[in-house]
């Protein structure tokens, strides 16, 4: 990588993709000073700075840096069931620091990592942001906060003398609003939160609630009382609907969202983040990667309602995030979506927005990324083909800058 700290960076793009408008203007220049865009325009009309360092990116479309908004960089995807067992905390630090590099270099300048024992993912996301190690620009939870027995940080694969209980584990309303400042407490970005159970842990059903309106609406009160966001973790249809009720910035999933948890999410302004590619990989190789029979169950009965869900969600005009569970399934090929989300009904240009404006509001940086204009960060990506005719080019990024630094070049 090569750093552009103070000094100022010109980059000839063949074309420039306007994410905004969705126009692909040809012949673009964007000037950088300390990491951040000062100028864009026709490279006729904005000559190169005599000082600056050229970067050619001719025969190229760039775009903004690309954003996940539900990774987990501390797991990887051959590791799960009882296997997840095996890895100590400092060692899922590590596998964190790993996938934080591959992460970026597919051209995902921005992730938020919902969910980390030990606080990992903070430590990662400092290291990152004082340049010990190449990595996204982290927006992380920590320990998520969840029912005893339930989906988030819970642990339900070992037996009853091992006494195990999980970091973020609080039932109540008070108990919740501790583990929420507690979580605070170790500089947490925002918080992750389950209302219903999930299809890789054990014993919990996808239809079930997993706390109550009342629990659920102390955790958002306290989060929001210390600016954080909350991304609860929904299913089934009724804790989707408690956690919009609740309040929270985000459903994550969604997959059962019915007409009244659309209608809901409308008018409170709440961004699903449905990730309709890892269906694939956990029916494909999931058993090969030691996902439980149980979830395999329950992924059959969820996948294909889900990606119909995105449909119905996305016809009636509910925000979109975009956020795939990378972690699942392998780190860097969290592109893969994108022609998913193309396949269930959204245009490439609603994808890449999805990927950009959208997330970049649900993380409350749209005055920081997502758009290639004066002020924002140089989160820059540039790929070989048109992604507004050929989506898949996404998944092979050719140029990465994050922040004004390359890390990929081509
Ligand atoms: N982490 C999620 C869970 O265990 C993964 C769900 C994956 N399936 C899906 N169709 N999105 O519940």
């Amino acid at each position: 990588m090569s750093s552009a700290a103070a000094e100022m960076v010109y980059i000839q793009a063949g074309h420039l993709l306007d994410v905004d408008s969705g126009e692909r203007r040809p012949a673009q220049a964007i000037l950088i000073e300390d990491g951040r865009i000062v100028q864009v325009g026709p490279a006729t009309e904005l000559p190169p700075p005599e000082d600056a360092r050229i970067v050619n990116l001719a025969g190229l479309t760039v775009l903004p840096g690309l954003s996940d908004a539900h990774v987990h960089l501390t797991s990887n995807h051959d590791q799960h069931g009882f296997r997840r067992l095996a890895a100590s905390i400092p060692r899922q630090a590590l596998t964190g620091a790993h996938n934080a590099r591959i992460t970026l270099e597919a051209g995902f300048t921005t992730v938020r990592n919902v969910g980390a024992p030990g606080f990992t993912d903070v430590a990662l996301r400092d290291a990152i942001a004082d340049g010990e190690l190449p990595g996204p620009r982290l927006i992380v939870s920590g320990p998520p906060v969840g029912i005893t027995g339930g989906h988030c940080s819970d642990n339900n694969l070992l037996p009853p003398q091992f006494n195990a209980v999980g970091e973020g584990v609080a039932d109540g309303p008070w108990a919740v609003r501790q583990a929420v400042r507690r979580n605070v407490k170790y500089d947490v970005d925002m918080i992750k939160t389950c209302s219903t159970g999930g299809v890789l842990s054990r014993g919990t059903q996808v239809g079930a609630p997993q706390y109550t309106l009342e629990e659920l609406e102390a955790l958002v009160d306290e989060a929001h009382m210390h600016g954080r966001t909350v991304a609860s973790h929904a299913h089934g249809t009724l804790g989707i609907n408690n956690a919009i009720r609740a309040g929270v910035d985000s459903v994550e999933h969604a997959s059962f969202i019915d007409a009244e948890g659309i209608r809901l999410a409308r008018e409170k302004g709440t961004i699903l983040v449905m990730d309709i590619y890892v269906t694939e990989f956990i029916l494909g190789v999931g058993e090969e990667a030691g996902i439980l029979p149980e979830s395999l169950d329950k992924e059959r009965q969820t996948g294909t309602r889900q990606r119909e869900s995105f449909t119905r969600a996305l016809e009636a005009g509910v925000a979109l995030g975009f956020g795939t569970d990378a972690g699942v399934f392998p780190h860097g090929t969290n592109a893969r979506q994108l022609s998913r989300m193309v396949e269930f009904g959204m245009t490439p240009l609603q994808a890449i927005q999805s990927a950009t404006l959208v997330n970049a509001r649900l993380f409350g940086l749209e005055d920081e990324i997502g758009r290639i204009a004066p002020g924002f960060r140089a989160d820059l990506i540039a790929v070989a083909d048109n992604p507004l005719e050929d989506i898949e080019t996404l998944e092979r990024v050719v140029f990465v800058m994050k922040a004004g630094t390359v890390y990929v070049q081509p």
